[in-house]
């Protein structure tokens, strides 16, 4: 562990119950706790959530963990970026004030089942090219609220489709906590952050540019062309660009995920593609 880990401005958790017992200390003070999960391999994107959860709260957590159950392909999983010592500096640059780190068996019992109803939503999109991928997440999140309670949570628009899907659970379970989505933070030629992006070799940092420029071409012509149009010119955009193999382009209905009309209170552009070997998602609020 690094010595930075010990510092006393950031305050280093393992296990869940010296977790617990610290926070319950900090709610009978009446410090509110804001609440911000993540896999590591910290990127501005996460240190944006940190920051408004810095802002609007007494205490902010900040948990890493790479959580198996999410991850559909044993590869994804080994390759996901492991960058501890460089997170916990940020953490500690950022002045957060605790870092849950906890080990698999600290989260999860051998053996244990998991799943949880929460509709439609779960299949499309994401849910179509990944399968299980959200009751994993949903797995985790559900315990990480448990063992932290936060009155406030941070999730990024980045990933759209698992807030909703984590709303949803939050609906559906009572869960008494209050969700926040926070903005995509990008490079600035346009690339969406994302702890993946390291895994890019140059040509597909220059390709995987396709992405944002096509949800914005999108975005720019969204009122002057119907729906069909848009679809076929961004798949056309993207299949286009060498080395990057689209999974989905699709214009959905923000609140469900639907394929949208015109009329839908919030229209979201979301797109998932192979640039190289990396998967990458991004996605840009249309309406
Ligand atoms: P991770 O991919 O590490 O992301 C943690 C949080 O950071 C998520 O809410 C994600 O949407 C947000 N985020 C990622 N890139 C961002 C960007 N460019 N701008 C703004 N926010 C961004 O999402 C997960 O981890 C996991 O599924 C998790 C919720 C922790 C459950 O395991």
């Amino acid at each position: 562990m690094p010595n930075s880990v010990n510092s006393i401005v950031l305050k280093l958790f393992t296990t869940k119950e010296s977790l617990k017992q610290h926070l319950l200390q900090l709610k009978a003070s009446n410090k509110t706790i804001g609440f911000v999960p993540t896999m590591g391999a910290l990127h501005q994107g996460h240190i944006s959530l940190i920051e408004l959860a810095k802002q609007q709260n007494d205490v902010t957590v900040c948990s890493i963990f790479v959580n198996p159950s999410q991850f559909n392909d044993p590869k994804d999983l080994e390759k996901y970026p492991r960058t501890i010592e460089a997170d916990t500096e940020l953490l500690e640059q950022v002045k957060a004030d605790i870092l849950f780190y906890p080990g698999v068996s600290e989260i999860y019992d051998d053996n244990e089942q998991w799943h949880l109803d929460i509709g439609e939503t779960e299949h499309l999109l994401e849910g179509e090219f990944r399968p299980g991928h959200y009751q994993g997440v949903t797995q985790v999140v559900y315990k990480l609220f448990n063992i932290v309670k936060p009155d406030t949570a941070y999730f990024g628009q980045k990933d759209y489709q698992q807030f909703l899907i984590i709303s949803k659970m939050v609906d559906m379970l009572h869960m008494p906590v209050k969700l926040i989505m926070c903005p995509i933070k990008r490079e600035p030629d346009g690339l969406a952050m994302s702890s993946r992006n390291i895994h890019l070799t140059a040509d597909d940092r220059k390709h995987a540019l396709i992405l944002s420029k096509t949800l914005n071409w999108v975005k720019d012509n969204f009122d002057s062309h119907n729906i069909p149009a848009l679809k076929k010119e961004a798949g056309l955009m993207i299949s286009a660009e060498p080395g990057v193999e689209l999974d989905y382009f699709e214009i959905a209905n923000g609140d469900d995920l639907h394929q949208a009309d015109k009329n839908a209170k919030t229209i979201v552009a979301l797109v998932a593609a192979k640039v190289g070997k990396t998967r990458l998602i991004d996605n840009v609020v249309l309406k």
